[in-house]
This record gives structure tokens, C-alpha cells and sequence, in this order.
């Protein structure tokens, strides 16, 4: 259980990082996916106000990082923060931003997974996977265990379960499982296994029309479900070198996370968001799965509105989460050893 049972969807990231201001004090954090009026921003802001020995700014768009450095480093002109471009829908922008990033830490204490597209045409990354699985899982899996061994060096000398690895995912994880048969869209609903279909509800389907197959939030759900069975699989392997996963649902917030969305889709999303938070409580959930010591516990995995809650089945499930860690290996083409690491 969280250490705060009172906190809920209206807490904001400023009050948890000054619940938690001890945890944050001295800490290496490394956020993935960073620009103004996103998420990232406003974790990195909320952090900055209590001491970290080091923030490592990670994202797409170098002037974008840039501009966020100049506002947090207006009211904290001391703190450290470093800037690195790393492409998560590139394998080569990832090898290459990790060996940054490797340089320029000797640990990582948090590392947050926060970058994420959501997209309404079938596009492609470089290595041609369905953008969304490439970049809101595929880059942030390759990424983590490049920077595997900086993850274990911090856990060595720090209480076991306070290195945490935190993917942000998303309520939408409900829309759909791993797509395993065919994982970037090449094929119509009726011709994958059934479990592998997508949520169904009376009046509302996520087919795609006839003659398509691609099924944009499909798809993003599927990538969320992606990033909540890389928490599992984390927690149930590196428990032993004392590092801890957590999946976070921020809330319904609005940032340029819709910005590829059309008319359409776009009153889709303005209809799932009951409660709209601000960017500050949308923040709130990733931060305590960062710093709240109660959930050293590798059966935490997954956080809404602060508190622990219970994702669906199909994210929840150990050989889903094997099967997931599998296939990623072999889409990536490296094989990562956690017991190895552990070891190291
Ligand atoms: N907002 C919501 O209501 C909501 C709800 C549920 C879950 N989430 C999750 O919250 C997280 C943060 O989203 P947000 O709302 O803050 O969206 P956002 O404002 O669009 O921020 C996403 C960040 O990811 C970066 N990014 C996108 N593609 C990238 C790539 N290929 N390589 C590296 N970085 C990349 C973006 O950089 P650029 O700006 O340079 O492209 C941006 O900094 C996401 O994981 C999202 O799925 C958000």
C-alpha cells in the first residue's frame, strides 16, 4: 500500500515530490520524453525543487529539451541537468543516446519511461514496426537495458527496491492485448487467435473499416498493455539486484499527446477523460511510483490516482509478459540477461 492513502486524482506531482523530498535528494533521474506543456515537463519541474544531484533530460527534440532546461534552470540555477536527443522509433538513435547517457552518469537512480506517441494513420519506425508498439514500447525496452548496468550500480548501494524503473502506460491498456500473431497491424481482426482481440463492448467496436487493418487506439492500448508487462517481467526478474518496476496511469490530461489525432478521434479522447488534470496532478501517480518507499515491493505494478489499482488480465500475466520480453529480444536482435546484471 502507498504511503499516502489520502492522495488522489487531484494530487499534484509538487506535493508528492515534497512528501518525498528525501527520496529525490542526492538522486540520479533519468526522464524519457521531455518538451514544454508534456508530462515529462512538469515531473522534471516538481523533482528540480528538491535536490537531485542529477536530472538527464532524454527525448526527441533537442530544442524542445531546451526550452524546458531554460524555465527549470530559471528557478533551480544550480541543479545539473543534462540534455541528450535520443529517437525512440530508431534503434540507432537509442544505441547511440545510451552510450551517452552511459558516459554521462556513473548510476541511475529512477528512471522514468515517459515518451509515447499516439497516432490515427499506420506509420512505421525505421526498422518498420506499427509506430506506436516501436516507440511507446519497443525503443523504451531497448533503451532500459542499455542502461541496465548504470540501474544496477545505483541499486548496489541504495536500500533494495528505492532504483525504480517507472513506465508511464495508460487506462487505454484496456483496449487491447498483445497482438503477438501480428504486432504492427498487417492483418485484419478475424485473422488473429481471439485472444489476442481487442476489449468488445455492445455498441462499441474497435474494428478497423472493412478492408483496413490498422486500428489506431488498438494499437496505442496495445503499446500501453506492452509497457505494464515490462514492469511485471522487470519485477519478476531483478528483484534480486534490488530494482523495482511500477506502470503508471497519469490520468486524462491535456498535452500535444493528441496532436496527430483528426476531428474525429479527437472527440473520441474528449469523451474518456471524466476528470481532467492539470499537467502538475497529471505528474502526481509517475512521482510516487518513483519515490514512495512502501512500494518496494516487486508485487507492485501497476498506479492510478496514486495509489496502487489492478490492470487488466491480459497485463497481468506472467507468460504474456515472458512471451512480450521474447519477442522484443528478437525484434531488437539482442538477447539481455537479467540474472546476468543482477550479478554484475
Ligand atoms: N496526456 C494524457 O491524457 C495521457 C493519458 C494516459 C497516458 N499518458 C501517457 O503519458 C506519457 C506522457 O505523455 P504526454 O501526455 O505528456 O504527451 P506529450 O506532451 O506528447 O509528451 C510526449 C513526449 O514524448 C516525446 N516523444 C514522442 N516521440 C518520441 C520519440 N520517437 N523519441 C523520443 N521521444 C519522443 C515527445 O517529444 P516531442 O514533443 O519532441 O515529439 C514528448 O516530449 C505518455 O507515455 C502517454 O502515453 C498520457
Amino acid at each position: 500500500m502507498a504511503s499516502h492513502p489520502e492522495y488522489d486524482q487531484y494530487t499534484t506531482a509538487t506535493e508528492v515530490a515534497r512528501a518525498f523530498s528525501e527520496d529525490v535528494r542526492g538522486k540520479t533521474v533519468v526522464i524519457v520524453g521531455v518538451s514544454p506543456q508534456s508530462l515529462g515537463e512538469s515531473m522534471t519541474t516538481a523533482l528540480a525543487a528538491h535536490s537531485p544531484s542529477l536530472v538527464l533530460l532524454a527525448s526527441r527534440t533537442k530544442a524542445k529539451i531546451e526550452q524546458v532546461v531554460t524555465k527549470v534552470k530559471a528557478d533551480h540555477p544550480t541543479l545539473r541537468l543534462e540534455i541528450v536527443e535520443v529517437d525512440l522509433s530508431s534503434f540507432d538513435s537509442i544505441r547511440k543516446g545510451s552510450k551517452i547517457i552511459n558516459d554521462l552518469v556513473d548510476r541511475i537512480d529512477i528512471l522514468i519511461n515517459n515518451a509515447a506517441v499516439v497516432m490515427t494513420t499506420h506509420a512505421f519506425t525505421r526498422e518498420g514496426l506499427e509506430l506506436q508498439f516501436g516507440t511507446n514500447h519497443i525503443g523504451p525496452f531497448l533503451l532500459t537495458n542499455l542502461l541496465m548496468p548504470k540501474l544496477v550500480r545505483a541499486a548496489q548501494s541504495s536500500a533494495t527496491g528505492s532504483t525504480r524503473v517507472i513506465n508511464v502506460t495508460s487506462q487505454g491498456h484496456m483496449i487491447s492485448p498483445i497482438r503477438f500473431s501480428d504486432h504492427s497491424f498487417h492483418k485484419r481482426p478475424e485473422e488473429i487467435p481471439a485472444e489476442e482481440r481487442p476489449m468488445s463492448r455492445p455498441g462499441v467496436s474497435f474494428d478497423p473499416p472493412p478492408g483496413e487493418t490498422y486500428a489506431p487506439f488498438v494499437a496505442y492500448g496495445q503499446s500501453k498493455t506492452a509497457n505494464i508487462l515490462m514492469s511485471l517481467y522487470l519485477n519478476q526478474h531483478l528483484s534480486g539486484a534490488g530494482i523495482q518496476s511500477i506502470a503508471t496511469h497519469p490520468g486524462s490530461i491535456w498535452t500535444d499527446l493528441s496532436r496527430n489525432l483528426d476531428e474525429k478521434h479527437l472527440s473520441i479522447i474528449e469523451k474518456t477523460g471524466g476528470f481532467w488534470k492539470d499537467l502538475d496532478q497529471g505528474s502526481a501517480t509517475t512521482l510516487v511510483a518513483a519515490l514512495d518507499p512502501n512500494l518496494a515491493d516487486p508485487k507492485v505494478i501497476y498506479l492510478s490516482d496514486c495509489q496502487v489499482a489492478k490492470p487488466a488480465d491480459w497485463a497481468s500475466d506472467g507468460r504474456a509478459a515472458e512471451q512480450l520480453w521474447k519477442l522484443s529480444e528478437d525484434i531488437v536482435g539482442q538477447q539481455f540477461d537479467l540474472a546476468a546484471a543482477c550479478r554484475l
